[in-house]
């Protein structure tokens, strides 16, 4: 009789604890059985010497988001998606964002709408620009519905908030059940910066990073971390660069606060000077935070060791380099100030994080599984139907080969975007073959899966987002409770 409609069979199989070897045993997508020599199956994929892991988990991309001015995404659902498969990752989290001054659900139907073209499944972040009342009225529903994570920013100038509008969110996030991830860096700070290097006439793509030293970001991660504080509300940290935000962080996990932070590929493997690149070249490599120094790269992966930073993930941003849409936006002269920010990644962010960690051996295999998917799949509240190899889990499972050595070259990537910042890296360890709720959906390189299958995954409340119940005063300011033992 067959049992199983397919059989992962010989292979090493990882979670973010254990590695074993097991056969992993899959029925109508879901992983069913885990074992030595599993029975009959309709299909099988031979998988000796290979490492099976979950899918990665990437809880940060900007995928298909509405033209800013004349800047438009180069990526759709469907391509991104199938870059993130091609990357051995089966979820993705993007943003759904409110339109300044307008309300969140016709922008929301729209990005559920657009995300019928996803070739793996997918969440929403909710990016709040404007929490004005009627934006509040709409959010407890929305967040029921499944949409359990906000993002707010503290700069940039269409989407930034204060600190009373920071709090109003806070608030909101702690009622409803919500996450609140953040990108924090000081709006004020770098607009004053900003102005005095473009006076001194210093706009090259380089005074990017002078515009936003780590100064921005250390202090926004202390003022959002202390408000959170005030509203007891948990926080997630978005893109921390360097050692300074990151110890603002640990402390903060260490008084006892639910502070959580992640890093992206881009802050292990750039520094600043990949800024000051020839003519506008540098603008390939312009993010915010902005890459830091050759410590801080060093550093971080202390933090990723420790569990100060337990989420791994892209910032996947699909702005095109050659193009009057992406980073050329307004010519190759233009100011720092306005080339759009943010490198592409979704494909390398795992091999990345592979290569230079397992391979290099900075961290271990569970330790690379538990960054990549079982902590942002716990975090977001997808776990554990995504993130773990375990009976009754989503099959959503890359076969890696971790001795394959690839360069990597951005004609091989799947994305639309026309660069990636590390053409010609060399990485060791390579996921051959993914596959998404039992489904393959890339193999060897080639995509096989369709555009569509992907399915919207909506979040229940879950322990993460849960207040500590500790107060900075007996007072209680989101129920207006006076509280005992604070
Ligand atoms: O530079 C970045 N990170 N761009 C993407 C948008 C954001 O700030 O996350
Ligand atoms: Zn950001
Ligand atoms: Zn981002």
């Amino acid at each position: 009789m067959t049992e199983f409609d397919l059989v992962i069979r010989g292979g090493t199989v990882a979670t973010a604890s254990d590695v074993f070897a097991a056969d992993v045993g899959i029925a109508n997508g879901l992983i069913v059985a885990l074992g030595r020599d599993l029975g009959v199956a309709r299909q099988e994929i031979d998988a000796r010497g290979r490492l099976v892991l979950p899918g990665g988990v990437d809880t940060h991309c900007h995928i298909e988001e509405p033209p800013a001015g004349k800047v438009r995404n180069a990526d759709t659902f469907s391509s991104a998606t199938a870059s993130a498969a091609a990357g051995g990752t089966t979820t993705v989290i993007p943003f759904c964002m409110q339109e300044k001054g307008g309300v969140i659900t016709p922008s929301l139907r729209d990005y559920h709408r657009k995300a019928e073209q996803a070739m793996i499944d997918y969440s929403f972040h909710l990016i709040i620009t404007d929490p004005s009342d009627a934006a509040l009225a709409e959010l407890p529903g929305l967040i029921e519905e499944g949409h359990r994570s906000l993002k707010i920013f503290l700069t940039y100038d269409n989407m930034v908030l204060d600190d009373a509008e920071t709090l109003k969110v806070l608030a909101l996030a702690r009622r409803c059940g919500a996450l609140v991830c953040i990108h924090a860096e000081n709006h004020a700070a770098i607009a004053f910066l900003t102005e005095a290097l473009e006076r001194a006439g210093l706009t090259q793509p380089k005074y990017h990073a002078w515009a936003k030293p780590v100064a921005v970001e250390r202090e926004a991660c202390h003022r959002v971390i202390s408000l959170a504080e005030l509203v007891d509300t948990p926080i997630h940290i978005f893109h921390v660069s360097g050692v300074e935000p990151a110890e603002e962080i640990r402390r903060a996990q260490q008084r006892g606060l639910k502070v959580f932070a992640e890093t992206c590929p881009q802050y292990l493997m750039l520094t600043a000077d990949d800024l000051d690149k020839p003519g506008f070249e540098g603008a390939k490599f312009l993010c915010s935070p902005a890459p830091r120094t050759q410590a801080d790269k060093e550093a971080l992966w202390g933090f990723l060791r420790d569990g100060t930073l337990s989420v791994f993930s892209s910032d996947h941003a699909p702005n095109r380099f050659d193009d009057r849409h992406g980073k050329k936006v307004e010519g190759e002269d233009a100011p720092f100030s306005v080339v759009p920010n943010g490198v592409p990644g979704l494909e390398t962010r795992l091999p990345i994080l592979f290569s230079e960690g397992v391979s290099s051996g900075r961290i271990d295999l569970p330790n690379f599984v538990a960054l990549s998917a079982t902590n942002p799949a716990r975090l977001f509240g997808l776990h554990p139907r995504k993130g773990a190899i375990a009976v009754g889990a989503d099959a959503d499972i890359a076969i890696w080969n971790p001795d394959r050595k690839v360069k990597i070259r951005n004609a091989n990537l799947h994305h639309q975007v026309d660069y990636t910042v590390y053409e010609d890296v060399e990485v060791t360890g390579w996921p051959e073959i993914t596959l998404s709720r039992g489904e393959i959906v890339c193999w060897e390189g080639e995509i096989v899966g369709h555009p569509g299958r992907g399915r919207f995954v909506p979040r229940a409340p879950y322990e993460h987002i849960a207040p500590t119940g500790r107060f900075v005063t007996p007072f209680d300011p989101v129920s207006g409770r006076t509280v005992k033992g604070s």
